[in-house]
């Protein structure tokens, strides 16, 4: 059965492969063609989430999930939150939003932090919303070289690797996408009737 995840990115396509597992075909962006940067505009996830699937719900008319991500630290205020992407400016990498929470931290004794996802599906014209949750510290130094983003500095509780010292495997397991998305998956097994028509 096929499925589309509103994302470009690929890192993004697999893991959710791997966890909705071999029954589904996920399909991302650019496997319907769909090339352009949805816009993502909300000041919340949830927003954000819901925007990206109306987007290719109106412009590709097709049923399809959106997701969208943020890291709260507790000693920042939440930040960088719903800025997670672009936390040290627009176009910044992945190593500059992480040198930036660790600047940003330096000698502050409180490392408590949680990813959140929200998941937004749009399935014959009605939303539904999942969520996932992991909490854990922010490390004072990055370790490890798989994932992405934050996972270098992200040290989930009652593990001792970063999530970039642990295999996918383990980290879907207990990531916050990885949470949202059994979420999901729970809900699409119970519609077995649910097919992508429109590719
Ligand atoms: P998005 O909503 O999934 O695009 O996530 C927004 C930003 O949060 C990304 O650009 C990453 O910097 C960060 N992020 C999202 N998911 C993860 C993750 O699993 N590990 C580490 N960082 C993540």
């Amino acid at each position: 059965m096929k499925i589309v995840f509103a994302t470009h990115n690929l890192h993004k396509k697999s893991e959710a492969a791997a966890i909705l597992g071999s029954s589904w075909d996920v399909l991302a962006l650019p496997d319907i063609n769909c090339l352009e940067d949805i816009p993502e505009t909300a000041d919340t996830l949830q927003g954000n989430a819901l925007q990206k699937a109306h987007y290719v719900f109106d412009h590709f008319h097709t049923d399809c999930f959106a997701d969208d991500t943020g890291l709260e630290i507790e000693a920042l205020n939440g930040q960088p939150g719903v800025f997670s992407a672009r936390y040290a400016g627009e176009g910044c990498s992945y190593s500059d939003n992480v040198q930036k929470v660790l600047r940003e931290m330096q000698g502050l004794q409180n490392r408590k932090a949680c990813f959140k996802t929200v998941i937004a599906l749009i399935l014959n014209g009605q939303e539904y919303l999942f969520e996932g949750r992991v909490d854990g510290l922010i490390l004072t130094e990055p370790r490890g070289t798989d994932g992405f983003g934050y996972d270098p500095i992200f040290l989930p509780d009652g593990f001792d690797q970063s999530f970039a010292e642990m295999s996918a495997e383990r980290k879907n397991a207990i990531s916050h996408r990885g949470r949202a998305m059994q979420k999901l998956m729970g809900f699409l097994q119970q519609r077995p009737s649910f097919f992508v028509q429109n590719l």
